[in-house]
């Protein structure tokens, strides 16, 4: 069930705490496809904003694609099989699988990919990803657009920390003892890529959800 596809999986550039940076992974020239996939899904599935069980609204703005979407409110933090507007998450990109496949080597597809879109001022505080019911497999993360701040903590507490910059096209694997490990977005800096016009970062996390 975790059987490997190939050995022959790219080299992270960096290895921080169980955390696999791939610098650069995905070419500038290849981005804009990746934002048009992405512009389909959030067509079909509205980005939302989120509010935390407390009732605070998140400063993303979130939306899925897959069987299962993450989705918060104040019912609580929960994977949902439909959008909160109703209707199915469109499908998982085929490109944004076959990045999946090639990085983790894995046969066994993710059946969540979350879209967190961070507009000017926006982060995210730290957290583990710990609704999934099953920790086997890793959360790869895709950065697109503007420069962000990513804190990595511990495994089982915030804190020490550690921070580095992930810019567009960066992918990061967070698995093995990286996988319930705390991570944040600190801030982004607005309009410091080109990718999207009126700036902005979008990020991807594609997850193994137990069904
Ligand atoms: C997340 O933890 O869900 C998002 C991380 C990121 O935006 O890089
Ligand atoms: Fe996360």
């Amino acid at each position: 069930m975790n059987s490997q596809l190939s050995t022959d999986l790219p080299v992270p550039t960096l290895q921080l705490r169980g955390f696999d940076i791939h610098a650069g992974l995905i070419p500038a020239d290849g981005q804009a496809g990746w934002v048009d996939d992405i512009r389909a899904v959030v067509a079909a599935a509205p980005l939302v904003v989120p509010i935390t069980p407390g009732g605070r609204a998140m400063s993303v703005r979130m939306t899925a694609a897959g069987r299962l979407g993450w989705v918060t409110d104040r019912a609580g933090y929960r994977y949902a099989a439909r959008h909160p507007g109703g209707g199915d998450w469109p499908p998982i990109p085929a490109r944004v699988l076959g990045l999946w496949h090639r990085v983790t080597g894995l046969q066994r597809a993710p059946n969540c990919c979350l879209i967190n879109f961070y507009g000017a001022g926006a982060r995210m505080g730290m957290h583990q990803d710990k609704d999934e019911g099953d920790f086997t497999f890793p959360v790869l993360s895709v950065s697109l657009g503007d420069d962000a701040l990513f804190r990595i903590g511990g495994v089982d507490q915030p804190a020490p920390t550690q921070s580095l910059w992930l810019k567009s096209g960066d992918v990061v694997v967070m698995g093995g003892e990286a996988r319930l490990a705390f991570h944040g977005i600190d801030r982004v800096r607005h309009g410091s890529s080109a990718l999207l016009p009126k700036g902005g970062r979008i990020n991807l996390t594609l997850r193994v959800v137990a069904d």
